[in-house]
């Protein structure tokens, strides 16, 4: 292939565009090596990204037939004139490269390699990968005519522009490993404070209704019809965690009705007296009531499972433009300085979070012997 100016230009400017429409590392990877090879008109193109080891993170070949890929066998080591391009970080433009001093020989099933040249890819002072272009096609079929300078300084620009195509593939993937771990600890958290909880009550609900099947009947056919209600109640919290939802009773009942609903479920399904008081309340912008719903139900949950509490009283009332929400209960009390953020326990942190996610502050008063108060203020907006 030969170009005029205009041409060359037009084909440079293509395989520039290319290099940048992909976003996977590998896709990039695999545009660089495919234009490197048409542009310079060589038969075998490779780009090697190093790993901290001393092999490729990655290798991308370009001109070679996949049962030609397989035949060769593992990628190749960190040596002779790949090592020199990592390490040396200078271009090598050689006539043979079986000739040079360095040459190792190739594995089995590898082509024939002879003119070659390869250039390191750079990040500023951080060698990224490496490229390389073998065997330029000869217009005459005699013998091989060889890279010349102009064809050096092609690859040197499209090894810059590689650089740059490879570092932006680099942190989209990074950014999206960072989304699918913010996500993967939202959901975490979600299923902890709703669903858990609900399949708690349901379980307590279910070994009411068998302790009263015998005794009375009718009574356990109540409890029956609860656990229903309950599993349902879960089913519904864990498909709107999945699809991110805000609780469909927040909508649809507001923060008090659906605080009293749930409040007079739990008061049922346990021994312990739950009361709910909800004073002068003023509705709040939804991710503030939604914060103060999940912080509720934890700390409730909570007062239930660890403090063999008689009383669990909850309150929400107005203070300034924003609310105060209080879970307080005379049980066992406990000492939260000694309970580790790391490890299993979720909710105390998890309730900490949705506090200062929402502008919010979160006080725990807690004392062993002495019960337990959960404080929250949301600002209101
Ligand atoms: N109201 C309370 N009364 C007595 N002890 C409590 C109370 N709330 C929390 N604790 C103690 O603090 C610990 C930590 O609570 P946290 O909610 O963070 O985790 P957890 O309830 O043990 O587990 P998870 O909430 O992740 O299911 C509890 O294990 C319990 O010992
Ligand atoms: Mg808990």
């Amino acid at each position: 292939m030969s170009h005029g100016p205009r041409s060359g230009l037009a084909a440079v400017s293509s395989a520039l565009l290319a290099m940048s429409r992909h976003l996977e590392t590998r896709d990039v990877l695999k545009t660089i090596v495919a234009s490197a090879r048409e542009l310079l008109d060589a038969q075998y193109a490779a780009l090697g990204v190093p790993d901290d080891h001393g092999g490729f993170a990655q290798f991308v070949v370009d001109g070679v037939s996949d049962a030609q890929w397989k035949a060769i066998g593992p990628l190749p080591r960190q040596h002779g004139i790949l090592a020199a391009m990592l390490h040396e970080a200078r271009p090598e433009r050689l006539a043979d490269v079986r000739k040079d001093p360095r040459f190792e020989g190739w594995p089995h099933a590898h082509p024939d390699l002879v003119d070659f040249l390869g250039l390191p890819i750079r990040d500023g002072d951080e060698i990224i990968g490496a490229l390389f272009l073998a065997n330029k096609n000869c217009p005459k079929p005699e013998g091989s005519c060889g890279f010349t300078q102009e064809d050096e300084e092609l690859l040197a620009l499209l090894a810059q522009h590689a650089a740059i195509a490879l570092t932006n593939a680099r942190l989209y993937e990074r950014s999206r490993e960072l989304t699918i771990a913010e996500e993967r600890s939202r959901l975490a958290h979600e299923l902890h404070d709703a669903v858990s909880q609900k399949l708690f009550s349901l379980r307590l609900t279910a070994q009411a209704a068998a302790a009263l099947v015998d005794r009375d009947p009718a009574r356990a056919k109540g409890e029956l019809h609860q656990v229903a209600a309950l599993a349902a109640e879960a089913a519904e919290e864990l498909r709107a965690a999945v699809v991110e939802l805000r609780p469909a009773a927040l909508d649809e009942d507001g923060l008090i009705a659906t605080l009293r609903t749930q409040i007079q479920v739990l008061d049922r399904a346990h021994t312990a007296r739950v009361t709910f008081t909800g004073a002068g309340y003023r509705a709040l912008p939804a991710a503030q009531e939604e914060a103060v719903l999940r912080v509720a139900q934890e700390a409730l949950h909570n007062a239930l499972r660890h403090a063999h509490a008689e009383r669990v009283d909850v309150s929400v009332e107005r203070r300034g433009t924003g609310a105060v929400l209080r879970v307080s209960d005379d049980g066992d009390g406990f000492d939260p300085a000694s309970v580790g953020r790391a490890g299993r326990h979720l909710g105390l942190v998890s309730m900490r979070d949705r506090a200062s996610g929402v502008g919010g502050t979160l006080t725990v008063e807690a004392a062993p012997g002495k019960g337990t108060t959960i404080e929250m203020e949301v600002p209101g907006g």
